[in-house]
């Protein structure tokens, strides 16, 4: 008995217990990083996140379970040669495959699937007066918000008035997109030529990441947007002041700006409410000042990324549809002042 091979053997439960417990640690370091989906700040985003407990916790039972037979069994291996009459062991053998094997995981199965279903049924329930309707469009790599009937469009940012429940109109312009804020709700599909409808509600005013959650090409990883809840009045403060048009240039060098935009090729892309550039291809621009990060979350909404972005889109978003700009330094600094005014 005593052996290499069966002090191998010996060490192989330690072995694997060791391994599972580095996987645990590793894979633990991924819960670090925000949005965080087990901080649920709105109704939709807690019910997933108790049904996700309840899955890990009747997995964890099951995990236990399993691993205290497997572990049985490892040490009944061990002994001599099983005790007591072959024939009944057999029978006791079948009765365990069929109790431990079919009849005990069908019922976990069907009351995790119970669980699932009674959760998508809450989640799906339509609201009866739905003050609000934004419109969100996915391209690759960014999204357009359109808030129907308000003359209002901006881009990667949605602002919600806090504690209401607001519909959304989800479609794509290219490929399929995914739309998650992670501590709102789940995840919903934008596809080309269809419109899903979701919704979302904060319960605090607060910044909420949002992502792109389906793979669509390679800045998949950089369509980001911000879900901006703000009190009611701050909400309405903020739609009236996106229904404006751009504010028109007063100085020389913003003059300057704009006419670089229209003259460069921008205005083919872009769109600034107030002025010719009128272009689809792009996020509109009319209030991009008031905007908190450029290139649909790849960076923060200042002078320097900014000049940076018109400069050289590539060099923070490599694929951007965006062409690389060959203006002096002279221009970009007209057109990144007059950007900059576009409060
Ligand atoms: Cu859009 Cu991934």
């Amino acid at each position: 008995m005593n052996n290499p091979a069966s002090a191998r053997n010996d060490r192989l439960p330690l072995f694997i217990i060791v391994l599972l417990l580095l996987a645990s640690c590793l894979l633990g370091g991924c819960t670090e990083s925000t949005p965080a989906v087990f901080w649920p700040q709105g109704e939709a985003a807690r019910e997933i996140n108790t049904l996700w407990w309840i899955l890990f916790g009747m997995g964890t039972a099951v995990y236990l379970l399993v691993m205290a037979f497997v572990l049985f069994a490892l040490f009944r291996r061990r002994q001599a040669d099983l005790p007591g009459d072959p024939q009944k062991n057999g029978v006791n053998g079948r009765r365990l495959i069929w109790f431990g094997g079919v009849i005990i995981p069908a019922i976990i199965l069907a009351v995790t699937y119970g669980f699932t279903l009674d959760t998508m049924r809450d989640l799906r329930l339509p609201s009866a007066d739905n003050r609000l309707v934004i419109k969100v469009t996915g391209y690759q790599w960014w999204w357009e918000v359109v808030y129907p009937g308000e003359n209002a469009i901006t881009a990667n940012e949605i602002y919600l008035p806090v504690g209401e429940e607001v519909l959304f109109e989800l479609t794509s312009a290219d490929v399929i997109h995914s739309f998650w804020v992670p501590e709102l709700h789940g995840k919903m599909d934008l596809i080309p030529g269809i419109t899903n409808t979701w919704k979302l509600q904060a319960d605090e005013p607060g910044e909420y990441w949002g992502l792109c959650a389906e793979f669509c090409g390679m800045q998949h990883a950089k369509m980001l947007f911000l879900v901006v809840a703000v009190p009611p009045e701050e909400f309405d403060a903020w739609l009236e002041a996106q229904r404006q048009p751009a504010v028109a240039p007063t100085a020389a060098p913003t003059q300057a700006g704009l006419d670089i935009f229209l003259a460069e090729g921008c205005a083919e892309c872009h769109a600034i409410r107030g002025t010719a550039a009128a272009g689809d291809l792009g996020p509109d621009l009319t209030h991009l000042a008031s905007r908190l990060t450029l290139g649909a979350g790849s960076v923060s909404n200042n002078r320097g990324n900014l000049a940076g972005w018109i400069a050289d889109p590539h060099g923070i978003k490599p694929g951007s549809l965006m062409p690389t700009s060959g203006l002096s330094g002279q221009a970009l600094q007209s057109l990144v002042a007059y950007m900059e005014s576009l409060e």
